[in-house]
């Protein structure tokens, strides 16, 4: 049968006849789509969440707003569907803690997350209004908490005209591809059958169809089978001792129904282990991803391809079992024996699930009968909640029961998974282990050994010791409580089973992500409204996604679109390139495509320029060497990736791809003399007055990636008369019209770059938006159509370059009270292939790094030039790193004498002679040096002496009780630095246009953003940079993270859960535009401070370590690697302290 494609768009019905399944959704056939358009807009008035988005400054570069108001929606839409209580009038049924969670997994990169979920807090009916943030609806005298009106009415998600339209099956045909929705399991069994009977066909089976955001199509289907609507896989039943789950039942709807209260007065242990597992699942992918992903989908990945799933982990814990279907036969095999099958085919259906109802074997009251089940889930991932696959993740389950003077295992099943094994797999050597003998910590230690085995990740596994750690640490949790409490059992009731050794489900289901912050910001009124959080102008806009970035501008008629195809290779020669994927190709662009007259330029700056494409030779890996052209973007994308370029590296030198091999050749970017930062002092005479010295310690920082939310892009358009109008997301539009006259060989005046909006830039859109906007222009040029791109996330990372990595040398002499006399640093800068804006970081470095007084203070640069993409600025360009490098050499003065590394800061502050002699003119008045007062504020306003501070570092690791979990007392606070510059970046922009402005009309009311919001971003993303981005390459220089699989940028489960944010007011400041504060990156250079709180931790742990291993005295000192991640956090606290920690109670 023929039919179309129905579903409707806010409200509105949509009809196709004629669509590609393998690049339309066809998911949504039946569906209704609302859109944050369709909430509220323009025309017909915002609704309450845009205008709160706007209100609470919650939108910055706009561009992830439209997905977090949705997100928020469909939160407040889910909550109106629970049993609570009917909310008063404008208030929701939503609780605080799920408006939290509905954003994690979502991703902001300007905001740092506080003020969006103010925004989403603000719908809470058990939100306190104290706790909500800046904002424009009420300030501190006015206390009205008015906000605007919430009517959960409003918007009907469901248009009656759709609840009648899937009465038959569906087929939808185009060109040789069909898709089908099949109604029942015997139609689908028969629909498959006579697929088989036809040679060659590629089918799919697709549910949710998120497995694409995991293993991208590189191929196209003939048949593509929709599961969703045969009511057999989508249903739970509950069936005697143990619930069916259909296969295509959500993850959402399956935690729904795990968590569903019975109504009987006994809580079984059974309802607590499906309580226990629901949780867990809560924290797979996010709130949007697990609202149409389906279980069986899930398990078919890992069946199939190896999937690192958590559901296959928790079911195989609680000895699962499936049912498939072969052709028209069903069999039921246990998840075990499923995972070890061999890959099943796409003919093959994963019909059902059923998870049993556990209970103990014995569990009389009456007769006092002791036996327990516990259960307890683990899971350790580079974020708790938000879209993080796990590092290893486990599901422990044990009967046990009391008997003299201990605890005796009936049975245990161990499972673990995503460790880098085929499968999930139960740790069966342990489990026969333990069964029958009574727990002990001997038995515990023995047991840890066996698993140390069992948990072995295959070749190539990132962090495998880690991973074996993480699961020795899990089973040491699991069951050291037992061993501890005597009267562990004896303590539950029928009435309480308190299953589990960890928290119970109410502690895990009440925590709150954040608490409420401070924000204060002290404003005059002298230049009102100049300092008052006034609303960004355009913020509603972008929250109903009526704002326009440059992909939103409709294509115009017969534009093409186009993708990258970038070396591999660092240093090779290019002979050919080869395209596997031809589909609706137009053209492959080469420099060879430049016009008689112009230039392979596709970036220029006052230091030099770039290639567009690298001609014969490439020069990095990750390099342009083509733009393929094609009618679609998908076709464009596939026909790059899978392109096959011949590589030859015969006669031609290594490539340099170290700063030491650059060193060796003498490889350099010359550093102009008016930027290369002046020393003070005599060094030597410094060394020869101090009482110690450090010799020669090296440290290492990497690189990292901008991740602007709005990937590069642009759009070309030919117009009349040789000109060429470009739309651009660019940070630099001036230069960027430079370059394209240059490479087409027509006049600047015939090229028009426009700029409305960029989503994000950090610097990644100064020189290396020109690139992106050239390619376009050229294809343009040469096939007199329009050209657009959007640069896919991979090929972004891969070519974007990001922030300098560095290796840097320091030698420091101090006398014995910590006071620094003399210091000298070798900083070896890995710029990459060309020189971008790399000649300014040494004075960015050296201007951050003298926040202290040095006494004598001596450096040298190299800026290397090496084979690796072109390293450019990235928010706080050097000064992040300037600023690290000083703390990392006052930490480890204070560790090498003993002393308190808040006394060695204090130690080593400037006065103001000494800040003159360090900074000539720029030093300022003795009263603008407000660095000792910011200090002593701190000192008393966070009760600093008194305090029992704490930080919680999160290692993935157990609180043994002992110290991974460390009181820490590091508070660390900065000089700003401003340097003026003509990008828009470097936050200085806005002090610089608002000097022309007030210059102009003396009229400030345009562009003045709240403060906070911004502190909050910039400090968020260096915790991106200090804690979780690692910005990998292989040993070509080709970046290997490239995704968000892989590379992890704070979400809102990882943002400080109570920052503080207090501006100093000052008012004195009269150089500065009406006392206005560079607001990007000073605070992203305080978040060193949650790096030196981890060191401080890990510290702590390691004295407890050398303790268990009965050694005297502490540690010494140690790098800390940047970033620092789960992995290095947890190897430099010991990978092997669970069993240390064992012997240590064994010998005592
Ligand atoms: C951003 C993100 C984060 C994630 N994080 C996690 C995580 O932390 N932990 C975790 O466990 N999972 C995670 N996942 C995986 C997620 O759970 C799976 O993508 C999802 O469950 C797959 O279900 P689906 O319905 O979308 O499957 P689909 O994408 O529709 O199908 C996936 C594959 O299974 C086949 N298939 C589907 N259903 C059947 C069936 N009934 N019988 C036979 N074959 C079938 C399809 O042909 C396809 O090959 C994440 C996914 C995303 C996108
Ligand atoms: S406002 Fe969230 S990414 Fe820019």
């Amino acid at each position: 049968m023929e039919d179309t494609l129905v579903f409707a768009v806010n409200g509105d019905r949509i009809e196709l006849s004629s669509v590609d399944p393998s690049t339309t959704l066809l998911h949504v056939n039946g569906c209704s789509i609302t859109t944050t358009e369709g909430l509220g807009n323009m025309k017909d008035g915002f609704h309450s969440i845009h205008q709160r988005f706007a209100g609470f400054h919650a939108s910055q570069c706009g561009f992830c707003t439209p997905g977090m108001c949705v997100s928020l929606f469909s939160a407040l839409v889910n909550s109106d569907k629970t049993h609570r209580t009917e909310p008063a009038f404008g208030s929701s049924k939503l609780t605080v803690l799920e408006a939290e969670k509905s954003i994690s997994g979502n991703l902001c990169r300007c905001t740092g997350y506080r003020p969006i979920a103010d925004v989403f807090k603000s719908f809470a009916a058990d939100v306190d209004m104290e706790d909500l943030g800046i904002n424009s609806f009420w300030n501190k005298e006015t206390k009205l908490h008015k906000l605007p009106f919430y009517d959960s009415k409003q918007i009907s998600t469901y248009p009656e005209f759709l609840r009648n339209e899937r009465e038959s099956t569906t087929v939808l045909n185009y060109q040789n591809k069909c898709w089908y929705s099949p109604l029942s399991v015997e139609e689908l069994g028969s629909l498959l059958e006579s697929i088989s009977a036809e040679n060659g066909m590629m089918v799919k089976l697709v549910a949710g169809n998120t497995g694409t955001r995991y293993y991208k199509e590189t191929e196209y289907y003939n048949k593509y089978i929709d599961l969703r609507f045969i009511p057999e896989l989508s249903t739970i039943k509950k069936a005697g001792s143990q619930i069916e789950i259909g296969a295509t039942v959500s993850i959402s709807k399956l935690i729904l129904a795990l968590k569903e209260e019975r109504n009987d007065d006994l809580i079984s242990e059974g309802d607590i282990v499906f309580k226990k597992i629901a949780s867990h699942l809560e924290k797979i992918a996010s709130e949007a991803i697990r609202n149409v992903a389906s279980i069986g989908g899930n398990l078919v990945m890992a069946q199939r391809k190896n999937f690192p799933s958590d559901i296959a982990t928790v079911l195989l814990a609680v000895k699962s079992k499936v049912t498939i279907l072969t052709g028209v036969n069903k069999e039921i095999l246990t998840l075990e024996g499923f995972l070890e099958k061999p890959a099943l085919n796409s003919r093959n259906v994963l019909l059902s699930v059923f998870i049993p109802c556990l209970k103990p074997t014995k569990n009389d009251c009456s007769e006092n009968i002791k036996t327990k089940l516990l259960f307890e889930t683990y899971r350790a991932s580079p974020r708790p909640l938000g879209n993080a696959l796990a590092y290893l993740n486990a599901a422990l389950l044990a009967e046990i029961c009391h008997v003299d003077n201990g605890v005796v295992i009936n049975c245990i099943q161990l499972a673990f998974g995503s460790f880098g094994a085929k499968h999930a797999i139960r740790a069966g050597t342990v489990e026969n282990y333990l069964v029958g003998k009574k727990l002990s910590v001997d038995l515990i230690y023995e047991a840890v050994k066996l698993l140390r085995v069992a948990i072995s990740p295959e070749n190539g596994t990132s962090h495998p010791a880690y991973r074996s750690s993480l699961a020795v640490s899990f089973l040491f949790d699991f069951l050291l409580p037992i061993v501890d409490a005597d009267d562990f059992i004896h303590k539950s009731t029928c009435n309480n089973p308190g299953i589990g050794s960890g928290l119970t489900i109410d502690d895990c289901e009440r925590t709150a992500l954040l608490s409420s912050a401070k924000q204060v910001i002290e404003s005059s009124h002298e230049h009102y409204p100049v300092g008052q959080p006034i609303i960004k102008s355009g913020a509603a806009i972008q929250a109903s996604g009526e704002a326009v970035f440059v992909d939103d501008i409709p294509s115009p008629l017969n534009c093409l679109r186009g993708a990258f195809i970038y070396s591999i290779k660092p240093l090779a020669r290019v002979k050919n390139i080869k395209l596997k994927s031809e589909k609706d190709v137009n053209s492959v662009v080469t420099f060879h495509d430049i016009p008689k007259g112009g230039e392979n330029v596709g970036a220029i700056n006052r230091f030099g320029q770039e290639p567009l494409f690298s001609n014969e030779l490439t020069q990095c890996a990750g390099q342009r060497i083509a733009f393929v052209v094609a009618e679609t973007q998908k076709n464009a994308d596939m026909a790059a990736d899978t392109a096959m370029v011949d590589y030859y590296i015969e006669d031609l030198e290594p490539p340099i791809l170290t700063v030491e091999q650059a060193v060796e050749k003498s490889s350099f970017f010359e550093v102009p003399s008016f930027l290369y930062p002046s020393q003070v002092g005599d060094f030597s005479k410094g060394m020869a007055e101090s009482d110690h010295q450090i010799h020669c310690e090296e440290i290492k920082l990497p690189s990292q990636y901008y991740f602007y939310m709005e990937t590069q892009t642009a759009l070309a358009v030919p117009d009349e008369d040789n000109c060429m109008v470009v739309y651009s997301s660019s940070q630099v539009p001036e230069f960027a019209h430079v370059v394209i006259s240059r490479c087409l060989n027509i006049p600047e005046h015939n090229v028009r770059v426009i700029t409305r909006r960029v989503g994000g830039g950090f610097g990644g859109k100064s020189i290396k938006a020109m690139p992106v906007a050239t390619a376009c222009a050229l294809a343009a040029y040469k096939l007199r159509r329009p050209v657009r791109t959007y640069v896919n996330r991979k090929t972004d990372m891969i070519m974007a370059g990001g922030r300098h990595p560095m290796k840097i040398n320091y030698t420091v002499g101090f006398k014995s009270n910590g006071k620094i006399t003399a210091l000298h640093l070798d900083i070896l800068i890995n710029a990459g292939m060309s020189p971008d804006v790399s000649p300014i970081i040494p004075w960015n470095m050296i201007g951050s790094f003298k926040k202290y007084n040095f006494g004598a203070f001596s450096f040298d640069f190299k800026l290397c030039k090496t084979n690796h993409s072109s390293k450019s600025a990235m928010r706080a360009p050097g000064e992040v790193q300037g600023s690290f490098i000083a703390e990392v050499v006052i930490e480890h003065i204070a560790t090498y004498l003993s002393l308190d590394v808040g006394f060695v800061r204090e130690m080593n502050f400037h006065n103001f002679d000494s800040l003159k002699l360090f900074y000539g003119n720029s030093a300022g008045e003795p009263l603008e040096y407000t660095l000792p007062t910011i200090w002593d504020k701190l000192m008393k306003s966070s009760n600093f002496d008194h305090r029992d501070g704490s930080v919680v570092v999160e290692v993935g690791g157990i609180e043994l009780g002992q110290g991974l979990w460390t009181k820490v007392r590091v508070i660390q606070a900065d000089t700003l630095s401003m340097v003026q510059g003509g990008f828009t970046a470097g936050s200085t922009t806005s002090e610089a246009s608002c000097e022309a402005v007030r210059l102009c009309c003396n009229v400030l009311v345009e562009r003045l953003v709240s403060l906070k919001e911004k502190i909050e971003g910039a400090f968020v993303q260096g915790i991106g940079f200090f804690m979780l981005e690692e910005y990998l390459t292989n040993s070509d220089g080709l970046v290997v993270a490239d995704g968000t699989w892989t590379y992890k940028i704070p979400t809102i489960d990882t943002i400080p859960k109570q920052p503080n944010v207090q501006i100093l007011n000052s008012g004195h400041h009269k150089n500065r535009v009406l006392s206005s504060k560079a607001s990007g990156e000073p605070p992203l250079l305080l978040a060193a401070s949650v790096h030196c709180a981890t060191r401080a931790a890990i510290k702590e742990a390691r004295n407890q370590l050398y303790s268990w291993k009965g050694l005297n005295g502490s540690d010494s000192f140690f790098q800390l690697d940047v970033p620092a991640t789960m992995p290095v956090v947890k190897t430099l606290c010991g990978l092997d302290n669970v069993e240390f920690y064992l012997q240590s109670l064994l010998s005592s």
